[in-house]
């Protein structure tokens, strides 16, 4: 199939090119490039040609010849989209719809989008399925279930949306994140020895690693029309479904030496779990082949073989809002988040 994957160069997007190429496609990458300048370590993985671009641009041109849309290209967590909320619904749903529009115009007949585990907002201790009534807590989740409406409703017989709630995502990048708690957790653990967890780490969450997703997209693409056509999938399994605590007591056990102590409950809302029946019985190729735990040593594997510290792990680079958040202070964009040129 050719492929154009939008947000190539994000977290997610950096892992699955290789794994969209390895798995026989043609693909074309498409970014801004707020975080093309954080690289944390080489890697071997193909990486498909990516364009410069913002998809609030998008053009009919842009979109022809290809068979699928994957949709990474957007602000991808709460902190950037309480940045300023107007132009999350503005990235993160409007320009969505409008891609997505004219990718149905140009012929295109796949439309994969990035939607997040977080529209189920405090649901509390029932796993939350497909089938439930979302409850988004922030403009970020909200953008996801007004892309799942208005992107759905294109659905028709020649164009096939598919929308994957992903869990909270884990696991090593070149453009790595520590925004993430597996993470973050995994960094601090490595580099200092000690996890003090400001909370008592109660609430539950979902998690997946990255390589997973990229496998469900795969996954999507070569599944028939009628298992993928406008249907929504929580993305992860059953067994990771895990308490924040949990995740912590990986941490501590997979790196020698590391002691963890825990705080007082935590204001923060959100507390879900979910459930991946729906996925297990439509899509039978796709099944997670990673667990917290793996994700974790894989971390410190990366760790180690970079002789990572504590410059990367507070650089701007890989933290999703402190990197949009330093590219505005320094001016290089503006407050529509479009770059500004210095030569212009
Ligand atoms: N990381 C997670 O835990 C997680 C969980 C669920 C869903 N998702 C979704 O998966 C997708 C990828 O997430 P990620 O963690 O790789 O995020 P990321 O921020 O690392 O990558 C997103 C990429 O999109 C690009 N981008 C942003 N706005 C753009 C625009 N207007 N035009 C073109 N490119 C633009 C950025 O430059 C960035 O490279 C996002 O849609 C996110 O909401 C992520």
């Amino acid at each position: 199939m050719r492929v154009l994957m939008t947000g190539a160069d994000g977290y997610i997007g950096t892992r699955m090119g290789g794994v969209l190429i390895d798995a026989g496609h043609d693909v074309t990458g498409l970014d801004t490039g707020f975080h093309r300048s954080g690289w944390l370590y080489h890697s071997p993985e193909p990486r498909p040609s990516v364009t410069t671009g913002d998809t609030r641009d998008i053009t009919p041109d842009d979109l022809h010849g290809y068979d699928a849309v994957v949709h990474l290209g957007e602000l991808s967590n709460d902190p950037v989209g309480e940045l300023n909320r107007d132009l999350t619904y503005q990235i993160n749903h409007r320009a969505t719809v409008r891609l997505a529009t004219l990718a149905k115009a140009a012929g295109v007949q796949r439309f994969v989008h990035m939607s997040s585990c977080s529209v189920y907002g405090a649901s509390g201790d029932r796993p939350s399925s497909e089938l439930d009534t979302p409850a988004p807590l922030t403009a970020y989740a909200e953008s996801k279930v007004l892309v799942e409406r208005d992107v759905g409703s294109l659905a028709d017989d020649d164009f096939s949306p598919t929308f994957l709630r992903n869990a909270t995502a884990f696991g090593a990048s070149p453009r790595q994140r520590f925004d993430l708690v597996v993470n973050d957790l995994a960094a601090t653990g490595y580099l200092y020895k000690e996890i003090r967890m400001t909370s008592d780490g109660s609430p539950w969450r979902p998690f997946v690693h990255i390589l997973d997703i990229a496998g469900a997209v795969a996954g999507v693409l070569t599944a028939s029309r009628d298992a993928v056509h406008g249907q929504i999938f929580n993305v992860g399994s059953d067994e990771q479904n895990y308490q924040v605590r949990t995740i912590a007591e990986t941490v501590a056990d997979v790196i020698p030496g590391c002691s963890l102590t825990f705080g007082e409950p935590s204001p923060d809302r959100r507390n879900y779990r979910a459930s991946f029946e729906k996925i297990r019985a439509l899509l039978p190729n796709f099944s997670c082949q990673w667990d917290v735990r793996r994700g974790v040593e894989e971390l410190v594997r990366t760790f180690e073989a970079i002789s990572f510290g504590e410059v990367d792990y507070r650089s701007p680079r890989y933290s999703r809002v402190l990197q949009v958040k330093h590219l505005l202070s320094t001016g290089q964009i503006d407050d529509d988040l479009r770059w500004t040129y210095p030569a212009d």
